[in-house]
């Protein structure tokens, strides 16, 4: 813009005017003054010689503006593809891209690839030119990358005409291009390419690596496992095999980075990187007892490991074998009253292209029941997918021990793959069952479904529908509810409609002589205002005289007086008298009004301002933790444990305030850390006590995005059922890897006492837990040290700090978190906050 606007100003017609001016108003009689004029005439001439300067200025600006500017409007596109020649026998030296054979083909690949382009006029302009990359058996596959100079407006059409020319040349139909050219070909697929994998800034490396017979070739990422690997990096491995082989690729050791848009690792079904082939994108960390194996269609495929600037860990090491498709067990005809069968390579990943059959067959007059232990098909549409007796598409992730029931001695079971996003598979078992007698020795729910005799009735439901917590006569220990449920004793009056119907609620009253605490609980009416929190939620305490002997469960003003109130802090009343607890409540709320923990979902930038990601430097996020003062973290001590790492030390760490996406680091707000305060009675085997403190080197300012959280009163306790939030990046599924968003999900407060015989003894005073026993929503992996935040009088609060958990979001198997309100006098003494 700058050099045209200078252009405007140079106009000769604005030029020509003052010169007219100039000349009209010399009074030509005037010779005298003519004569003293002669001055001007030179003047005119040397304006004249400027101008002209200005506009040949002007005119090569102009040029240069132009052509450089249209320069940057093009784009450098890449389109990888394959196709297939049939009237060519694959010879060894094509293996080989310096051999003349391999070259000779190339170069005629690359003519016939510009005359199919050059069918549509749009691709004709702005084809630059092919590369052929390799070529494999069948009966020779070429694979290529296809360049183009593409203004930006047109990417989408040119786009468009790769995606519509390929097409005609998808399908088994062989053509010879334009009736021209030698080759005949077909099964043309074309993919742009990712940009991150042609970038100028990352250095590129590329190994081919051929495996024969039973032998077992060895990758690694460079450097393994002496240094982590390389930063800005394209790491390409082309792997082949012998043909009529496929290749098994099993890493034994994979530990990435957590974020997969800095580093990650893509396996290809090709020789070259083309979306429609790729079988999986992994980063992040899976131990070898839960290995990643991939098995290709044919006897190649590609390995790619790109990198970015920061954030390098230690890398991947892989096994690369041979291994016949038709061996792996796939489909077949099972019989028997009981049997098992499961998706090829499973609990590993499946193969793309693939479909098996499997015909059951049990005793006549019999019925087929079939359960999944483990189902994970990949879930873009169910375009991998298992189909039972010809009924709907199963795919996803399915509830451990999915049921599926038939009605006949037969059912067909089908599983099909398609050729890119693999996933582990399924385990299945079946079962004969007598139509008479669905569920033997189990109850069989309404929605077919057989459980326990011993849960029926037990207050939880088991079946998915309810029908075994229906119609149920409950013993002693259980409340019988009107609608005819059983609910655990514990769940009596305790402020919460557990039946359904309010049974639970009702007759909550207390006998004379007792004080009905808020919460419905009855007390000895002589324990009302005696200094002790007899009521669990404090309540016996509450509109009592203040002015008495404070305990540990009490506020303690500024003047000394004791609160007994539950949640005096920041409440809007002044309950010492002299405003100190209704100070320092610039905390707990975001700045806007705006309506991977597992189940959860994106949070809203600057919903949790007081969420902080903790990062080892320069590598990826590794806990959460919340913002409490300008200068003070709360996290999980567990997180500052020394193993290899030095977690303990503060200069291992960065932490990042106000991040919405783990993309986003750049614009967060980063601070180094000046100490680490861990609890000192963490236990590290039974995870009491699990909290830390950690002190950034300098303040920060808040702001939108950056503010605290309100921090509990040593008094606060919460009751079951109370809802909460957590909010992290960690694990959006058990054994899976980080999400890129922040999220949050909300989860309820469980009792302790339930919780300690759901998690076998292992809860502690200094623990809380929070969950959805039906399973599904929970914190995971990566979200430790993170909040567990109550909402209280329009303020979020410091409940809990993510702590550990049996596996992720299983049913009957909370989240346990550290109960903050037990250490509000330490973070206290330490921070002074
Ligand atoms: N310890 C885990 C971490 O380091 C947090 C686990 C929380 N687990 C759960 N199921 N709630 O990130």
């Amino acid at each position: 813009m700058d050099p045209m606007d200078g252009g405007m100003r140079y106009t000769p017609g604005r030029s020509d005017k003052d010169w007219d001016q100039g000349v009209t108003f010399l009074p030509a009689s005037d010779n005298k003054k003519l004569e003293k004029k002669r001055g001007p005439a030179r003047v005119r001439v040397i304006v004249g010689l400027v101008i002209l300067a200005a506009v040949l200025a002007l005119i090569v600006g102009v040029l240069v503006w132009h052509f450089h500017f249209r320069k940057d409007l093009n784009l450098q596109k890449i389109y990888t593809g394959s196709l297939r020649i049939t009237n060519q026998a694959f010879v060894n030296e094509y293996e080989n891209p310096d051999s003349a054979e391999f070259q000779d083909l190339a170069k005629q690949v690359s003519s016939q690839l510009k005359l199919m382009y050059s069918e549509s006029p749009l691709l004709t302009k702005y084809y630059v030119g092919s590369r052929v990359q390799a070529f494999s058996e069948g009966s020779v596959i070429a694979y290529y990358e296809s360049d183009f100079t593409v203004p930006v407006g047109q990417a989408a059409a040119v786009d468009q005409a790769v995606s519509d020319l390929t097409n005609t040349y998808s399908s088994t139909k062989s053509r010879r291009i334009a009736n021209q050219g030698v080759l005949i070909f077909d099964h043309v697929v074309t993919s742009v390419l990712d940009t991150r994998l042609f970038s100028n800034a990352r250095t590129n490396t590329r190994f081919s690596q051929h495996t024969r017979g039973t032998a077992e070739e060895i990758i690694k990422s460079p450097g393994f496992p002496d240094s982590p690997y390389p930063p800005n990096s394209v790491v390409q491995w082309q792997l082949r095999g012998d043909q009529g082989f496929a290749l098994k690729l099993s890493f034994d050791t994979f530990n990435l980075e957590q974020n997969c848009a800095n580093d990650f690792v893509r396996v290809y079904d090709s020789l070259v990187p083309m979306d429609k082939f790729l079988l999986a994108e992994k980063c992040g960390y899976y131990s070898p007892s839960d290995p990643l194996t991939f098995i290709s269609t044919r006897n190649v495929m590609l390995v790619t490991l790109v990198t970015n600037d920061n954030g390098n860990y230690p890398g991947f090491r892989a096994r690369v074998s041979q291994i016949k498709r038709d061996e792996l067990p796939c489909g077949g005809t099972l019989t028997g009253s009981s049997g098992n069968f499961q998706s090829p390579n499973f609990p590993n990943y499946y193969s793309p292209n693939t479909t098996c059959q499997w015909n059951i067959e049990v005793p006549a007059g019999k019925f087929i029941k079939l359960k999944f232990p483990k189902f994970m098909v990949s879930t873009e549409s169910c375009a991998d997918y298992v189909q039972i007796a010809g009924k709907s598409k199963l795919c996803g992730q399915l509830a451990t021990n999915y049921m599926v029931t038939g009605n006949s001695s037969k059912m067909t079971v089908v599983f099909y793959s398609d050729s890119s996003y693999v996933d582990r598979g399924f385990s299945a078992t079946y079962e004969a069952y007598e139509p008479t007698d669905p569920c033997p020795e189990m109850y069989q729910c309404e929605n077919k479904r057989c459980v326990k005799p011993t849960m029926r009735c037990d207050g939880w439901n088991d079946c998915g529908d309810s029908s075994d917590e229906k119609k149920c006569q409950c013993d002693s220990s259980m409340i019988q509810c009107k609608n005819s449920f059983c609910k655990p004793m514990f769940f009596l009056c305790d402020g919460v409609n557990d039946c359904g119907d309010g049974t639970d609620e009702i007759n909550c009253g207390c006998k004379t002589g007792e004080f009905k605490c808020s919460n419905d609980q009855c007390i000895s009416e002589k324990m009302k205002c005696d200094g002790n929190r007899d009521c669990t939620d404090g309540s016996d305490e509450e509109g009592c005289s203040r002015e008495m002997s404070c305990t540990v469960s009490t506020f303690t003003c500024n003047n000394n007086k004791c609160i007994t109130k539950n949640n005096p802090q920041c409440d809007g009343q002044d309950d010492c008298g002299d405003g100190s607890d209704e100070s320092n409540c610039n905390c707990g709320k975001k700045a806007f009004k705006s309506s991977r923990v597992v189940g959860g979902e994106d949070a809203v930038v600057g919903e949790f301002p007081w969420q902080v990601s903790l990062h080892i430097k320069n590598m990826a996020h590794v806990c959460g933790a919340s913002i409490i003062s300008e200068r003070w973290l709360v996290t999980a001590a567990h997180c500052v444990q020394d193993d290899k790492i030095k977690y303990s030390q503060p200069s291992t760490w960065e932490a990042y305030l106000g991040l919405h996406t783990q993309k986003d680091k750049q614009t967060a707000t980063k601070r180094f850390l000046k100490q680490i305060i861990p609890h000192p009675s963490y236990n590290p085997y039974t995870y009491d006590n699990d909290i830390a403190l950690m002190e950034l080197d300098s303040a920060v300012t808040y702001s939108d995005t950056i503010r605290p959280i309100c921090l509990p009163s040593g008094t606060d306790v919460y009751n079951s059922s109370d809802s909460v939030i957590i909010t992290g990046w960690g694990a959006t599924r058990e054994g899976g890897s980080g999400a890129i968003v922040l999220q949050k999900a909300r989860v309820r407060i469980i009792n302790g006492t339930t919780c300690d015989k759901l998690m076998s003894g292992q809860i502690t005073s200094r623990m809380m837990c929070a969950g959805v026993l039906t399973g599904g929503v929970d914190a995971c992996q990566g979200d430790s040290g993170g909040p567990l935040a109550y909402l209280s009088s329009e303020r979020m609060y410091l409940a809990g700090v993510v702590s550990w958990g049996d596996g992720c979001a299983r049913k009957n198997k909370p989240g346990i978190y550290t109960n903050v309100p037990k250490f509000r006098g330490w973070i206290k003494e330490k921070t002074g906050v």
